[in-house]
């Protein structure tokens, strides 16, 4: 968490420090909407997307409220486009229910919302201690561990090492520290553990395989 408050990408959805120190809290639309966004496409990519969609529609509610050909024309070259027809279903199904629930529970049973972005959104924009996992995740907890089983077997058991590791103090900002971890430090190939805030509690590092990790079935 120190390295995070130190390090923690810059992005338009994420609140600043002198916000967090004045309590606030991320805006639930703008956590869901970059959520979605993230899914298949890169920070870089998602960046300017997101902040036309936030300009032009503010609240859930003008999104709700949008056509459907003026939110695909927008969405144009994200890609997959089902994901911009599921993101109007939901922002219709939370604008009829006057604004987003609060717990994972209430999220996972809107249309379009999975257990990763359920997750997500009620760690970082309401505080539940739930356990985001992505791609990035999964790598950080294969080599923090050395988990030598490979993927795509490895999910349950690298689910569970993610839960474990999920603290109840600012779960939202663990789940974007151990992800921008993944992006920056523990990256796919030649990890920079030289800079890792977790260096001497790696499993794989202390056995020199961290590279090799996660291990992947041959396709
Ligand atoms: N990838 C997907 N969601 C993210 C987030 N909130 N922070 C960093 N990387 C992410």
């Amino acid at each position: 968490m120190d390295w995070y408050d130190r390090n923690a990408r810059i992005m338009p959805w994420r609140i600043g420090p002198m916000q967090k120190m004045a309590g606030e809290r991320p805006d639930p639309y703008h956590v869901w909407l970059s959520e979605v966004m993230l899914q298949q496409t890169t920070v870089a990519a998602v960046r300017a997307y997101f902040e036309r969609f936030i300009a032009r529609w503010p609240r859930v509610q003008d999104l709700a409220a949008a056509a459907d050909e003026a939110v695909m024309a927008e969405w144009a070259g994200l890609g997959y486009y089902a994901r911009a027809r599921n993101l109007l279903k939901c922002a219709r199904a939370v604008a009829a229910l006057g604004g987003f629930p609060s717990t994972r529970e209430g999220l996972l049973a809107l249309p379009g919302i999975g257990p990763y972005t359920a997750s997500a959104v009620a760690s970082i924009a309401f505080d539940e201690p739930a356990t985001v996992v992505d791609g990035n995740v999964e790598r950080v907890m294969a080599r923090l561990f050395a988990v030598e089983t490979p993927l795509p077997k490895a999910k349950p058991e690298l689910t569970a090492l993610a839960e474990r590791l999920t603290p109840q103090l600012r779960p939202g900002d663990h789940a974007q520290a151990v992800m921008d971890l993944g992006a920056t430090i523990c990256t796919p190939r030649s990890p920079a553990c030289g800079i890792c805030p977790v260096m001497s509690l790696c499993q794989a590092r202390a056995q020199g395989i961290q590279a090799e990790l996660p291990r992947k079935l041959a396709k």
